[in-house]
C-alpha cells in the first residue's frame, strides 16, 4: 500500500507522515529533504539555486548531508524551494522516489507532488492544509523552543513566499491530486490530525 501524504510547508503533513507509518508499519520518505540536501549543497558548491545546471550538479549530493541538522532550518526550506523549480532537479530526484514508492510491502511518502507525479497510482493520497496563520504560529512556536530568535510577521510572510513559488512553478506545482482527501488541520492539535488521518486510511483499506 501506497501512502501519499501532500501539502504546503508546516501544514503538519510530515508529522502525519511519519505517524501513518508507525501505525501501518510501512517505511517513510521525507522527500522535501531531499530538495533541502540540493538547496544546501549549492551553496556548499558556492552556486545559485536558481542557476539551473549548479542546482543540477547539487543533485550529487553525499548521503551523509541528509543527516545535517543545518537542512532543517528555515533557510534550507527556502533554498530547497528554489532548487526544485528546475524540472532538471525533479527529474534527477524522481526515480529514489520512485523506487522507495514501489519497494514491496508499500511505502509512506511526504512531499508535494506525491498523489500527482511520483506515485499517482497510491492507494490513498492526503493533501494536508492549514491557514497560513496556523502554519506560522506552529513554526514560530517550533524555532522558539529551538532558541531561535524570529518574528511570527517574518514567518508569514516566508511560508506565503514558499507557498507562491510551490504552487506557480510549471513542473509538479503544489495542487491536490483529482482523488486526494484534503484534511484541514487549522483547528485540529496533533493528535486529532492523526487520527483524521487513519480513519481515511483505514476507510481506503
Ligand atoms: O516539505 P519541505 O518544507 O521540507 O520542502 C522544502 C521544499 O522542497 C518545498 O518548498 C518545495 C520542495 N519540494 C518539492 O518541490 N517537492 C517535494 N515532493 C518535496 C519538497
Amino acid at each position: 500500500m501506497i501512502i501519499a501524504v501532500d501539502g504546503p510547508t508546516a501544514s503538519g503533513k510530515g508529522t502525519i507522515a511519519k505517524a501513518l507509518a508507525a501505525h501501518f508499519g510501512l517505511p517513510h520518505l521525507d522527500t522535501g529533504l531531499l530538495y533541502r540536501a540540493v538547496g544546501r549543497q549549492v551553496v556548499l558548491n558556492g552556486g545559485n539555486p536558481d542557476d539551473p545546471a549548479d542546482a543540477l550538479a547539487a543533485c550529487a549530493f553525499p548521503e551523509s548531508l541528509l543527516g545535517e541538522a543545518i537542512l532543517r532550518s528555515e533557510e534550507t526550506g527556502g533554498l530547497a524551494s528554489k532548487v526544485s523549480v528546475h524540472p532538471q532537479v525533479r527529474q534527477a530526484l524522481f526515480e529514489r522516489q520512485r523506487a522507495f514508492a514501489t519497494q514491496a510491502g508499500g511505502a509512506v511518502l511526504d512531499g508535494r507532488d506525491i498523489g500527482t507525479v511520483i506515485a499517482p497510482e497510491a492507494k490513498v493520497k492526503l493533501f494536508i492544509t492549514a491557514s497560513v496563520e496556523a502554519r506560522a504560529k506552529r513554526r514560530f512556536l517550533e524555532m522558539q523552543a529551538r532558541g531561535e530568535t524570529v518574528t511570527l510577521n517574518a514567518i508569514a510572510q516566508d511560508l506565503e513566499a514558499r507557498d507562491l513559488r510551490d504552487r506557480n512553478r510549471t513542473q509538479a506545482p503544489l495542487i491536490p491530486a483529482r482523488d486526494a482527501y484534503l484534511i484541514d488541520t487549522s483547528a485540529l492539535g496533533k493528535d486529532d490530525a492523526i487520527q483524521a488521518a487513519i480513519e481515511v486510511v483505514e476507510a481506503a483499506q
